[in-house]
């Protein structure tokens, strides 16, 4: 587990009960976008596990406050939303779903899944932990199940990796560590696992280009 990603993790723990009143906020500030986000969001979603059997589990990594997990469920998977602060796994239980307590980086899954998403937490993940994700994940998907996730692209960024607070609506008062990659960086390391690439795509911000989104097949 890198430093960076231990040091981010200790924010979380002590923060997240900020940081769920902070999005609040900021989905507060324009309504309408935030709406049309979560549709645009949800829609990805049910168009990439289409083909995964109904019923079937799906976890989710770093799930804060449960909103994608919920869907996720609604759908009719049996959804474990997980992350490592308190508030936000209590967060995730007012929803009722089933929660774990689970560090991608130091704790093991202990059953197989058939989807598996990551929804902007790669941000938080240097080059080496992210090789390791992939190949635990890649460990815990059933035959043909899929690894959701998406990472900040550096092409928009003027730096690889920064630690911010945001200043604005966003802001948790304390910076957290922020890892930007080339889709030829992500693309390397994913030539060295044993995934296939089932689908890209760029999406967000002022160019449509400020996430790379990726779904990875085993
Ligand atoms: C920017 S938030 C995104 C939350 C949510 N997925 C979303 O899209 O709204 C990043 C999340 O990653 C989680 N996280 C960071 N490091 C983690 C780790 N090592 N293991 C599991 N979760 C982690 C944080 O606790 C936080 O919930």
């Amino acid at each position: 587990m890198s430093k960076e990603n231990e040091k981010t993790v200790k924010i979380y723990k002590e923060k997240a009960s900020k940081y769920l009143e902070t999005t609040i906020e900021h989905d507060n500030l324009n309504p309408e976008k935030a709406k049309h986000k979560r549709e645009k969001l949800n829609k990805f979603l049910s168009d990439n596990l289409k083909y995964i059997p109904k019923g079937s589990k799906v976890f989710e990594i770093g799930s804060a406050d449960g909103k994608n997990a919920k869907y996720i469920e609604s759908l009719g998977f049996e959804v474990t939303a997980s992350d490592i602060a308190e508030a936000f796994i209590s967060e995730c239980k007012d929803k009722k779903l089933k929660t774990s307590n689970f560090n991608i980086l130091k704790d093991d899954f202990k059953e197989k899944y058939s989807a598996i998403l990551a929804w902007r937490v790669f941000v938080h993940f240097t080059k080496d932990d992210i090789v390791s994700i992939l190949q635990k994940t890649y460990n815990a998907l059933e035959d043909g199940g899929v690894f959701i996730f998406n990472a900040i692209n550096r092409e928009i960024k003027n730096t690889d990796q920064e630690w911010v607070d945001f200043p604005n609506e966003y802001h948790m008062g304390a910076e957290r560590f922020y890892k930007y990659f080339s889709k030829e960086e992500l693309d390397e390391i994913i030539k060295n696992t044993d995934y296939k690439l089932q689908s890209f795509h760029k999406e967000g911000g002022e160019n449509q280009n400020k996430w790379l989104v990726y779904v990875l097949k085993k």
